[in-house]
C-alpha cells in the first residue's frame, strides 16, 4: 500500500524551537506521519539568506533535528534529513528559476515585507529566489500535501503554478500539491503580548516559552504571563486574549477541548489555572526536552542517523530530477 506524500521544512533559526512550533507544526507532523509517507527537512540552505555566524548554524541545524526527533518526529517511520545533504535542491531551483517570472517572484509578500524592511541593497537574491527553492523541495518528492502556516501559503500556490507550468510545457514531471494551512487554534500568541504572534525574535523573553528551557523557567513563564482584570477563565480572542492563548496552549497540549477547561476552572482563578498549565507544560516539555539534550550529547550519532535520511531523500529526488533534465533537453551524461 503506498500512503500519499506529505513535504515540510523548518529553518534552523534558533537554539531551540519554540511552543509555536511545537503547536502549530511539530504536533501535527508527529500525527499525519502514520497516514502520510512523510518528508520533514531541515532547511539550511534557505537560512543562508540570513546573516548566519557559520558554526552557529551548523550547531541549529543539529539542534533543530534532534527536537524534531524528540518530539516524536520517527526516523525510522519518515525521512527527516537536512536540506543541503540533498544537493539535487540546488539543482532543482535553477531549473524551477527559469520557469518563474521576474514579476511573479517579486510579488511575494514575504519578500516584498523583507526587501522594503532591509532596503534593496541589504536585499540579496537568495531571498528573492527563496520560493523557487522552497518549490524546488516539495516538487522532488511528488508531494501530495504540504502543512504550512498561513505565511507560507502563498509560496505553496506559486508551487503550483510552476508544476502545472513545467508539467504543460515539458510533460508531467510532478505532482501538484495541496497546501494545509494550519488552524487558528493552533496559533500562539506572546505570553507578554498576546495579540503578537510568539516569535523567535520577541523583544522579552518572558513571553516565549522554549522548548528547551529549563522546566523551572517554563513554569515561571507561564505564571507571569498577562492575563486581564476579569478574573474568570474564559474563551474571548477579542477582548481576553490572554487567557484566550493560554486556553489554547492547554488544549493543543492535553487534545481537550476548550469548554472542559473552563468548566474545569469556573469559580476559579488565574492562579490556579495557571498552576495547572505549568505542570501540563512542564509535564509535556520535560521529556522533549531530555532527549533532544540526549540526542544531542552524541552528534556523531545524530549525523549517522540524518546521513541515512538523507540517503532516503537522495534516491527519491534523484529519480525527480533526471525526469526533469531529461524533458528540458540537457544532455544525459553516460
Ligand atoms: N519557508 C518555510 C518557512 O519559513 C520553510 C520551508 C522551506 C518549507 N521549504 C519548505 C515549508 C517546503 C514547507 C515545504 O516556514
Amino acid at each position: 500500500m503506498t500512503r500519499p506524500r506529505l513535504y515540510s521544512g523548518m529553518q534552523p533559526s534558533a537554539d531551540s524551537l519554540q511552543i509555536g512550533n511545537y503547536i502549530g507544526a511539530l504536533l501535527q507532523w508527529r500525527d499525519l506521519q502514520e497516514a502520510y509517507e512523510a518528508f520533514f527537512s531541515v532547511v539550511d540552505l534557505h537560512a543562508l539568506t540570513q546573516p548566519n555566524d557559520p558554526a552557529e548554524l551548523r550547531a541549529k541545524t543539529r539542534r533543530t533535528a534532534a527536537q524534531y526527533i524528540a518530539a516524536g518526529i520517527e526516523p525510522s517511520k519518515s525521512t527527516l534529513y537536512v536540506q543541503s545533504h540533498v544537493a539535487a535542491h540546488a539543482q532543482l531551483q535553477w531549473v524551477l528559476a527559469t520557469l518563474t517570472g521576474f514579476g511573479e517572484a517579486g510579488r511575494m509578500t514575504q519578500f516584498k515585507d523583507k526587501s522594503q524592511r532591509y532596503g534593496a541593497d541589504a536585499t540579496n537574491v537568495g531571498l528573492f529566489t527563496y520560493p523557487v527553492l522552497m518549490a524546488a523541495d516539495i516538487l522532488l518528492y511528488q508531494t501530495d500535501i504540504v502543512p504550512v502556516g498561513d505565511d507560507q501559503k502563498q509560496h505553496v500556490e506559486l508551487t503550483r503554478d510552476l508544476a502545472e507550468r513545467f508539467n504543460a510545457r515539458y510533460g508531467k514531471a510532478f505532482t501538484v500539491p495541496t497546501p494545509v494551512i494550519q488552524k487558528e487554534t493552533a496559533r500562539i500568541y506572546d505570553l507578554q503580548n498576546p495579540t503578537a504572534k510568539m516569535s523567535k525574535s520577541a523583544e522579552s523573553d518572558a513571553g516565549v516559552l522554549w522548548l528547551l528551557d529549563d522546566p523551572a523557567v517554563s513554569a515561571k513563564k507561564v505564571m507571569r504571563a498577562v492575563t486581564d482584570s476579569e478574573g474568570s477563565v474564559r474563551y474571548d480572542r477579542e477582548n481576553k486574549p490572554g487567557v484566550s492563548n493560554l486556553l489554547v496552549i492547554y488544549a493543543a497540549l492535553t487534545g481537550r477541548q476548550i469548554p472542559s477547561i473552563e468548566d474545569e476552572y469556573a469559580g476559579r482563578g488565574y492562579g490556579d489555572f495557571k498552576k495547572g498549565l505549568a505542570e501540563v507544560v512542564v509535564g509535556e516539555f520535560g521529556p522533549v526536552r531530555q532527549r533532544a539534550l540526549e540526542l544531542l550529547d552524541d552528534p556523531a550519532e545524530l549525523d549517522r542517523l540524518l546521513a541515512a535520511n538523507a540517503a532516503k531523500a537522495d534516491e527519491v529526488a534523484e529519480a525527480t530530477l533526471a525526469d526533469v533534465y531529461d524533458k528540458v533537453g540537457l544532455l544525459r551524461r553516460v
